[in-house]
């Protein structure tokens, strides 16, 4: 009997144990932890929606690079989270590396979440910026009961601007993050390093929610540190999760592309609840990372065709240039011609005079100052070579250029022995070009006053007599004898160019007309050389034929005397001749010293008057050229030298033209001044 009690004890016994063994497994049930190293073989302990698979080496790939795509991947069992005793949120804590590859270097998007979720799936969530979470009509709604960790990697998400973002943001019922940090993580001496969670390295994270202190932190790391930092990059309460935490959740991810996109893959995960923190996943057994040839060898290509086409563009633009080179070459050898110049024959080819200067080197110079700078050049013709001086100006201004260039059609059929032959021109951009003969020995004031370069003398008196005359007879001829009257405006002895047999050749005749049509019609600005002006050329800048002749009085007193018409104080060299004639010691006196008495008296006596004579300040009672002529030639006696001063006629140079005074100022340094 007794025996039979402890049976229906023992019978009792195994009844209350077959009770409270299913009871102790249903409390069991309300701690979960669980690890993937890699997710072969673990089709069925996932959820996968949408575009998430786990692929052929074992990784969990939650969206491939497709735009506009979403995929989850939740864990297929339910998560016990809340406390039994007093439904508060109990720790839980999870790890998991991750790899995003974005489609291109600048362009991924949008990110993906570890989401605490309702539900093992997100049904019409929305891609991009909803992150395969939420959409646009339940964000924000407290009925969501979710709570999201975002990795984000495409800034502005209501505004749908879409710049690079790369922060963690931590998101209740909404895709607004109520805490958001840049990416980064904290190194062993506490620095902030940042990274980027689209760099295609491999990142851990852990998470960890403290139940007791509501605390969530996160750390965030790239594996390749070895070793988890030990400050997290996010540290922050959030008792809000109390409100979002039901009976039962289910822990997974989600991740979306938009417009921009980027393959996110999950290589390993693992998590517990409780305050046993999630098991370490060990990194050498997690799968190989995504093959990232197919970006690679895109990127190869991209790079290969960059080098490509750039190599093809530098080579193209090489050649242009080379071509724009020869061309631009060309284009400075051959000239464009406006339809006016066709008809001119005196016109020149810019090459061929390009040719003739060596290319219009600084060696060829043989002059300078003037209105402009000249050249030597020597023209090959068939039988002989033809020296020529080219004579190349700038005009100040192009517009006078048209009716200069017609005003030397016709100064270049002029033609006499004391004028230096004007050979044609030529219109280059916006130089012009005077082909002149070349005459051989230098102007006249290089002669009167360098170290003579003939003879190793000074210029002898029958040289001097013989180009007086000569300058004499070629403005006779520019005054009278031609069809028109041509003004020289410029004479003086570097306007002069002696020739072989010591013939005077007056230069540069009609040039200073281009200066006062051209730039400056608006300004009546006199044009000439100090010295060489008339006085009613500074009174009211109006040449004439009897300015010429005060000017030619000015140059025979000088070829006489050797003396310079004025110096830089008042000395005048005319009225110093005239002090000597009015005065008791005779004329003679200012016949220069250098030539002793190796010179012809009458001579001297006659060319000192007609100087005089020209030289006269009231412009009516200068003789005409043809009287000059005349005179020095002995054709007609002198009339009588009547005294006069310059100083009390008022002679005078403008006030502004003072300061140069000193040496030869030629018509360009007046120009220049203004
Ligand atoms: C994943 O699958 C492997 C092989 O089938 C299995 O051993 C492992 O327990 C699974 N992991 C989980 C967390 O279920
Ligand atoms: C709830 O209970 C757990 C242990 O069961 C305890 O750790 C926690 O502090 C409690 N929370 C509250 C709010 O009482
Ligand atoms: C990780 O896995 C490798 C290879 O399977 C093994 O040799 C190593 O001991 C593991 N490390 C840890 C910490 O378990």
């Amino acid at each position: 009997m007794g025996k039979a009690r402890s049976m229906v004890k023992l019978f009792f016994l195994v009844i209350f144990l077959q009770i409270l063994v299913p009871a102790h497994t249903a409390t069991s049930k309300t701690s979960t932890e669980f690890i993937f190293q890699g997710f072969n073989g673990n089709q069925s302990e996932l959820e996968l929606e949408g575009d998430s698979t786990i692929t052929p080496n074992g990784l969990l790939r939650l969206t491939d690079r497709d735009s506009d795509v979403a995929g989850t991947a939740f864990y297929d069992k339910p998560v016990r989270l809340l406390d039994n005793t007093n439904s508060t949120v109990g720790s839980f804590s999870t790890s998991f590396v991750f790899i995003i590859i974005p489609s291109s270097s600048n362009n991924g998007g949008f990110g993906f979440t570890f989401t605490l979720s309702p539900t093992p799936d997100r049904p019409d969530a929305e891609t991009a910026q909803y992150l395969g979470l939420l959409n646009k009509e339940d964000d924000g709604d407290p009925d969501n009961h979710v709570f999201a960790v975002e990795f984000d990697t495409v800034q502005g998400y209501k505004d749908s601007t879409d710049r690079i973002g790369n922060h963690i943001g931590l998101n209740f019922n909404s895709l607004s993050s109520d805490v958001q940090e840049p990416v980064a993580y904290f190194d062993k001496e506490g620095h902030k390093e940042d990274f980027q969670l689209t760099s295609g390295e491999p990142i851990q994270v852990f998470i960890d929610y403290d139940g007791p202190t509501k605390t969530l932190t996160i750390t965030v790391y790239p594996t390749r540190l070895g070793s988890r930092p030990t400050t997290p990059l996010i540290s922050q309460r959030v008792p809000k999760l109390q409100e979002i935490v039901q009976e039962e959740m289910f822990v997974g991810f989600t991740a979306a592309t938009g417009d921009k996109s980027s393959a996110h893959y999950v290589m390993g995960w693992s998590f517990s609840t409780g305050r046993v923190p999630a098991a370490t996943l060990n990194l050498s057994e997690l799968p190989a990372p995504p093959p990232n040839r197919a970006k690679k060898r895109r990127f190869n290509k991209e790079i290969i065709s960059l080098i490509v086409s750039l190599t093809t563009v530098i080579t193209i633009m090489l050649v242009l240039s080379f071509l724009l080179l020869i061309y631009k070459r060309r284009l400075n050898q051959e000239e464009i011609l406006e339809d006016w110049e066709l008809d001119h024959p005196h016109r020149f080819r810019y090459k061929e005079l390009f040719n003739a200067t060596d290319g219009f080197n600084d060696n060829r110079i043989i002059g300078s100052g003037g209105f402009g700078t000249v050249y030597k050049g020597s023209i090959t013709t068939t039988d002989d070579d033809d020296q020529i001086a080219v004579k190349k100006i700038t005009p100040n201004s192009i517009q006078g250029v048209r009716e200069f260039v017609a005003e030397i059609e016709s100064l270049g059929r002029l033609r006499h022995k004391n004028l230096v032959n004007l050979q044609g021109w030529c219109k280059h951009g916006n130089d012009l070009l005077l082909i002149y003969d070349y005459i051989p020995n230098g102007s006249l004031d290089s002669l009167l006053y360098s170290k003579p370069r003939l003879c190793g003398a000074v210029l002898t008196w029958n040289a001097r007599f013989q180009i007086a005359k000569g300058i004499a007879s070629g403005l006779l001829y520019l005054h009278e004898e031609w069809e028109k009257i041509v003004i020289h405006r410029d004479v003086k002895p570097s306007n002069v160019l002696i020739d072989d047999q010591m013939n005077p050749r007056l230069g540069d005749f009609g040039l200073a007309r281009l200066y006062e049509r051209g730039s400056l019609s608006h300004t009546t600005v006199v044009v000439g050389t100090i010295g060489y002006m008339a006085p009613e050329l500074t009174r009211n800048g109006n040449s004439s034929s009897a300015s010429d002749v005060f000017a030619f009085g000015v140059l025979l007193l000088e070829i006489v005397s050797g003396r310079k018409p004025t110096d830089s104080g008042s000395f005048f060299l005319a009225d110093w001749v005239m002090e000597m004639h009015a005065g008791g010691g005779g004329v003679l006196r200012a016949v220069d010293s250098r030539l002793g008495s190796g010179y012809d008296e009458g001579e001297a006596r006659l060319a000192l008057a007609v100087g005089l004579l020209c030289c006269h300040p009231k412009r009516g009672s200068r003789p005409a050229m043809r009287m000059v002529l005349r005179y020095l030639n002995g054709d007609e006696d002198v009339p009588e030298v009547e005294v006069y001063s310059h100083s009390s006629s008022r002679y005078s140079v403008p006030s502004d033209l003072k300061e140069p005074l000193k040496g030869d100022i030629s018509s360009d340094a007046l120009l220049q001044k203004n």
